[in-house]
Order: C-alpha cells, then structure tokens, then sequence
C-alpha cells in the first residue's frame, strides 16, 4: 500500500449565491453544492485525476484541497494533519509544500514581469533575498522545466503557449513542493504541445519525486497521465478506478457516457452502440433528488429518484449506483 500525501474526510464546499443572480424560486435556491460530501486519498509520488464535465466541481475540490478555498465542512489531512487546524509554521511549511498549474499561463503571469521575476516571485515570497541565489535557482528551473536560461530576461508575451505553460511549470515547482495541482494545465494547448507537456510533468515527477492532483475534462488525457480516476457529477464522486479499469469496464452509467463521448481511433469499436445523454447537465443550484444523474440517465428507476446512491468500495473500484454495470 502507497503512503498517503494528502486525504479529505466528507469535504464539502457550499457556496452562496446572492439573490441578483438567482432565476429560481426554488426554497433550496442560493446554494450550489459544488463539493459535496468528498471523502479520496492522494498517494505519494502519484497521480490522482478528476474528471467530469465543466461545472461539476472540479476547481473548487482542487483549491480547497490546498487551502485556496475555505471549506463548508469537513477535513483535509496532509500528512496526516488537519491543515485546518495549522499554526502558523505549519501554515508556512504547507504554502511551500503544495502549489498550482493554471489553465492559461497567460492569464496567470503578470505581462510585465520578466520570466526571471516571475520565476523568481515565489523564492523572493518565502525568504531569499539575495539576488544571487535566486537567479541561480531561477536557471536551474528553467533549465529543469526545458527553457533556455539567455531567454531570462523576455516577458511572457514573447513565449509561445507551450513554452508560456513551462514558465507555469518552473514557477510551481520553485520551493519544491511535494504536491501541485494541475487545473486543466494543458487543456488550452494544440495535441502535440499537450504531450510534451504531459511528458515534461511525467519526468518532473520521477525526478522530484512529485505527486500530482490532475484536473481535467478530457478524458484522453487523464487516461495517459493517471495511477488512478476519480469521476465527479454535480459535486459528487460517482466512480474511480485505475484509468484501465474504467476504460475497459465502466461501472458507473456516466462514466460509460464519457468514454464513448471521446473519439475512437480504433476503427473495429468505432461503430459501437453508443449511449446517448439526454438533456443537459442540470443545474448546480437545484440538482436533482435521489441520484445527481437520473434525469439523464438511461438505466434510472424509481429507487434512484428517492435515493442517493453510496460510493462504495469494491476490490479495487468504487462507484455510486444503485444499478451498476456488471
Ligand atoms: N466563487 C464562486 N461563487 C459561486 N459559485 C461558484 C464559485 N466558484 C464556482 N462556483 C460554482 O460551483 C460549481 C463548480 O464550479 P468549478 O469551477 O469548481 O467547476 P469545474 O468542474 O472546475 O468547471 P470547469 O471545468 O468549467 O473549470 C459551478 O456550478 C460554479 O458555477
Ligand atoms: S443510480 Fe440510477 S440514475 Fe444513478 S447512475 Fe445508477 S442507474 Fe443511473
Ligand atoms: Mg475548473
């Protein structure tokens, strides 16, 4: 059994809505539950990949898992301890320990930094002030995360996407921190800028010894970078599993959506009977009774509408339903 990094114990993130923004006259109307109820363990060293559709959660489970986020209830353990309930040492140590790959580097570094402040930043934040030291630590990122060193003193604009997402990669990995989220970290780059970043991620993590939280809607991706899957709805999980276990046998009825929803190379399988969704995702704010996928879920009978499935544990697979396929 792998040693676990970081755990969430019955997470839950509710957030308020403020009544402008409300068109429903629902009495459940002003929360959104886009955590709810979230009990997985990350292990060290490995990668853990959400996945699910956009809206499910996928972000605030993310942040709220490295305390960007103030939860509603529930804990988060790393390390076995509560980060929750951290002095401020241990607040500090934990700020170093995890950190966070955004979707678009553009948007997230600042247009008028050079790269070697933005990589720097983080080193200046956390005590090292001399110019020396961080420059020197500043080249090795770059060197480590495959940017040339005399392109130091450029500015995020004069980078292309995939060279904008290693300056991301280099800034993360600064403090050098056991865990980093990456949030749809490739999802906005071309298919083969996509793959030497996954590959770069790969190698960091061998090197470094990293464990990765992996956001994702895309399936193809979580499936080449995953040790495990973990398939949210509407703030829930309902499956995981290792990416080969729920590729080749889905248990969960939405899983099985995804994966016939992700183009097939294989010409053999391409005429497969495939399910089709009906209805769009409902909303987050009212979701519905019972089992979150009913209404849309071509297997629902009328104990899903009264009842909301249990995420349970079966060898190495877990899933919510109450009509699994098996
Ligand atoms: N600050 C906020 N205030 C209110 N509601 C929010 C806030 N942030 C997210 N939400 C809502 O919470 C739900 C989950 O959002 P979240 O961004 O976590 O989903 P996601 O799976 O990351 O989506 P995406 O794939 O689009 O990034 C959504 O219904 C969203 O509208
Ligand atoms: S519990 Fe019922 S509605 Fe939900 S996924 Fe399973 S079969 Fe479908
Ligand atoms: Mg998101």
């Amino acid at each position: 059994m792998s040693e676990i990094l970081l755990s969430a114990k019955h997470l839950k993130k509710y957030y308020q809505i403020s009544s402008s923004t409300l068109f429903s006259s629902h009495a459940n109307r002003g929360i959104v539950k886009a955590v709810d109820d979230i009990t997985l363990d990350i292990p060290r060293g490995k990668t853990l990949s959400l996945v699910g559709e956009s809206g499910c959660g996928k972000s605030t489970l993310g942040r709220t898992l490295i305390n960007l986020i103030d939860p509603t209830e529930g804990e988060v353990l790393f390390n076995g301890k509560n980060i929750y309930a951290f002095n401020a040492q241990e607040e500090k140590a934990f700020r170093k320990a995890v950190s966070i790959i955004f979707q678009d580097p553009y948007a997230s570094l600042n247009p008028r930094m050079k790269v070697r402040d933005l990589i720097g930043e983080p080193l200046l934040t956390h005590g090292m002030k001399a110019k020396k030291e961080r420059y020197e630590r500043v080249n090795e990122l770059m060197k480590i995360t495959g940017l040339k060193a005399e392109y130091a003193n450029r500015y995020p604009h004069q980078f292309s996407g995939g060279q904008r997402q290693r300056i991301g990669i280099a800034r993360a990995l600064a403090l050098n921190p056991s865990l980093i989220v990456c949030d749809e970290a490739v999802s906005a780059l071309d298919v083969s800028i996509q793959a030497q970043i996954l590959n770069l991620l790969k190698q960091l993590q061998r090197d470094f010894n990293l464990t990765y939280l992996f956001i994702s809607h895309d399936l193809s991706v979580v499936r080449y970078v995953s040790d495990e899957v973990y398939v949210m709805y509407l703030g829930q999980i309902v499956e995981a599993g290792t990416p080969k276990a729920l590729f080749e046998k889905p248990i969960h009825p939405y899983t099985q959506f995804l994966i016939n929803a992700v183009p097939i190379a294989d010409p053999s399988i391409r005429d497969r009977e495939k399910m089709i969704l009906e209805g769009d995702l409902p909303s987050a704010i009212n979701p519905p009774s019972g089992c979150r996928f009913r209404t849309r879920c071509p297997y629902a009978t009328e104990i899903c509408a009264n009842s909301c499935p249990k995420l349970i544990t079966q060898g190495e697979r877990k899933f919510a339903c109450h009509h699994p396929l098996m």
